[in-house]
């Protein structure tokens, strides 16, 4: 699907993940018509208009792309020209909608969205909430983000901020695991560019084969541990009480326990 923006759009911040983002449109064929990508350096995007400082117009569209503790600087100069037929769609980790709706109170929609990095391949999870309702400018929101891959629509902030830490931040938990793999191999033995190369293409080729057989992660691990084999005698480590389970429900408690400090924070500074 073909992404089109409602313009004028206006695109706050464009570091790591807002720059993913607009890579995965422009791999899908999006057109840039309309877009404006604002940020305090003023350094280019390719293909979109690029300035330091707001238009003198009206956007239709609005997505915040900028860390979270920058929110007090940047929601002054930016609440005058957000209006009633404004969509605010943010990225920032544990703002609340409730709280950009206090910086942004005449916004047409508050929509929250948690992307992950391979939007770029057009392969990202994006988390949406609004508190907003199913109007119009929800639709806009979600064709631009199911361009990008899978949507997992919210019911809930909690739920959004999981799927921040299971997708997002999970892209980093996945990748140390993958580092754990290679150091492990080197450890018994393996060159360790080759390391590397090995367990990156074990990655690979599981999400290929997931994504092409559609079978669960565990009938996956079923198919390649045969009883008795040596697969299963590894999977029992991982499986054990004090295993990878609850080594990864702490990791993600950290992580939400981060999204509620930011929150506290952002709500603090007021
Ligand atoms: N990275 C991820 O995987 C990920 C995943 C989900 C959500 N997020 C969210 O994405 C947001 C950005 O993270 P990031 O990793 O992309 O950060 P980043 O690479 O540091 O990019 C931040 C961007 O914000 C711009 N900026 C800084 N101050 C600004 C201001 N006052 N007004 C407008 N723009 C400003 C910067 O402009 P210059 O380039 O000109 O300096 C830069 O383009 C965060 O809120 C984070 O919670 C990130």
């Amino acid at each position: 699907m073909t992404a089109s923006f409602p313009a004028p759009a206006w695109l706050v911040g464009c570091g790591n993940m807002a720059g993913a983002m607009v890579d995965g449109w422009r791999a899908g064929g999006a057109g840039f018509s309309g877009v404006t990508v604002i940020r305090p350096s003023g350094t280019p995007v390719d293909g979109i208009p690029t300035v330091t400082d707001y238009p003198d117009e009206r956007p239709r569209f609005v997505m915040l792309g900028f860390k979270p503790q920058k929110l007090d600087e940047a929601a002054p100069a930016l609440a005058p020209h957000i209006g009633p037929d404004t969509t605010v769609v943010s990225m920032l980790a544990g703002i609340t909608a409730a709280h950009l709706r206090e910086r942004f109170p005449l916004a047409r929609a508050i929509v929250r969205i948690m992307p992950n990095l391979p939007v770029a391949q057009v392969q990202g999870v994006i988390a949406i909430y609004s508190p907003d309702g199913d109007i119009e400018q929800l639709a806009e929101v979600r064709q631009l983000m199911a361009s990008l891959g899978m949507i997992a629509w919210c019911e809930t902030e909690d739920e959004l901020g999981v799927v921040g830490a299971v997708a997002a931040a999970g892209i980093a938990y996945v990748a140390r695991f993958v580092d754990a793999l290679a150091k492990g191999g080197e450890t018994l033995g393996l060159r360790p560019g080759m390391a590397e190369q090995v367990a990156i293409q074990t990655l690979v080729g599981t999400g290929a084969y997931a994504a092409d057989t559609a079978q669960s992660m565990a009938e996956i691990a079923r198919r390649v541990a045969s009883p008795k084999g040596t697969t299963e005698r590894g999977l029992a480590v991982l499986d054990a009480s004090d295993g990878l389970q609850p080594l990864v429900d702490r990791t993600l408690a950290a992580a939400i326990r981060r999204g509620h400090e930011l929150a506290a924070d952002a709500v603090r500074r007021d």
